[in-house]
């Protein structure tokens, strides 16, 4: 590539949980390359993520699939201003092979570090495709392991005004996929069998919390789907699993967008971000879409690609870290229960 000098060009690295992938991003919008390398289907068998074979398979794919990403971008480390890696929150095994590689190559490179928070390059999602964003935002964190809601006031300027307090949505869909035999990852075969069923046959609770809460709580709701497909088998019936998976997703997508509908109503913020792997959902876009276009106010999603785990999102982040020369040093290490702020 010609003048790298004039160029901001980050190689963003992912491995916080099972997929290793990595991006080469040009000046903050170009995606020169984005290798995804899942092992949804090694922890398939398992019905979950397995830590210790995430770390392993890791370790194996990591080398691979950053040179997959530098050569597609027909760059090598040379050309690199610098390389962004998630160092948190996540499995500590998993971290630790992108963290260490990332610091290897960037030693080896004379490149900086970036070290990112995997939540907010969910956020930052956003800004691969979407430049024009203005502050204030405010994002709809929904992913496997976390459901914020955040006010995103200016570049790294966060606060969480509500928070799940027991399941992640994702986890929740997770495990009552499990339940129902639908495998891992629960949520895109609740949306895929969901189309098959009636989302008003059963009318499971919306836990809504204390009037006015932002805070989230998706446990109960679990477990009033386990309940009722306990009582049908005690009474020897069959339920029809397209429609507790229609009735589930409804009941979690009516909780995510009546808090979001709340937080725009408080903050008065004009742009509403999803982001995380749950982003991706059918049904959350169209009704997010149609709710706030009534009122007024604009709806951003990454494409699918970029709401489940994937290096372009680091990357993304990684750019205005570096704009702002927010660099790490060389003793960063994992930190698997990092927050947002
Ligand atoms: O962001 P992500 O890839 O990983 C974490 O950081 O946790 O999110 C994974 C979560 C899983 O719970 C998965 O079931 C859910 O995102 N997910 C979906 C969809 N695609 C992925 N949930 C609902 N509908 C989808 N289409
Ligand atoms: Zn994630």
């Amino acid at each position: 590539m010609e003048s790298q000098k004039s160029n901001v060009v980050i190689l963003g690295i992912e491995t916080s949980c099972d997929e290793t992938s990595a991006a080469v991003l040009l000046n903050g919008r170009d995606l020169r390359s984005h290798v995804i390398s899942s092992q949804i289907t090694t922890h398939q068998k398992y019905g979950g993520v397995v830590p210790e074979i995430a770390s392993r398979e890791h370790s194996l794919h990591f080398q691979p699939v950053v040179q997959q990403a530098l050569n597609e971008a027909k760059l090598t480390f040379r050309d690199l201003s610098a390389i962004a890696v998630t160092y948190g929150p996540g499995l500590v095994g998993s971290l630790l092979v992108g963290v260490s590689g990332a610091k290897a190559m960037a030693y080896a490179a004379g490149v900086p570090l970036i070290g990112i928070n995997h939540l907010e390059a969910h956020i930052y999602a956003n800004f691969l495709e979407h430049q024009d964003l203005k502050f204030p935002l405010l994002a709809l964190l929904v992913s496997g392991g976390h459901t914020h809601l955040i006010l995103f006031e200016a570049h790294g300027q966060y606060t969480v005004l509500g928070h799940t307090r027991d399941d992640a949505a994702g986890e929740a869909l997770d495990k009552v996929a499990r339940t129902l035999g639908l495998g891992y990852p629960g949520g895109p075969q609740i949306q895929r069998i969901a189309q098959e069923g009636d989302a008003q046959a059963f009318n499971f609770p919306r836990a809504m919390l204390e009037p006015g809460s932002l805070d989230f709580s998706f446990s109960g709701m679990k477990s009033a789907v386990l309940n009722t497909l306990n009582s049908a088998r005690m009474r020897g019936e069959t339920l029809s699993v397209p429609d507790i998976a229609a009735s589930f997703q409804q009941a979690v997508v009516d909780v995510l967008v009546r808090k979001a509908l709340l937080a725009i109503k408080e903050t008065r913020v004009k742009t509403l971000l999803l982001a995380g792997g749950v982003a991706a959902n059918r049904l959350l876009r169209e009704t997010l879409d149609h709710k706030l276009a009534e009122k007024g106010v604009c709806l951003v999603y990454p494409s699918p690609i970029f709401c489940t785990d994937n290096g372009a999102m680091i990357a993304t982040a990684g750019y205005y870290h570096y704009l702002k020369g927010d660099f790490a040093p060389w003793t960063l290490n994992a930190v698997p229960g990092l927050g947002l702020v």
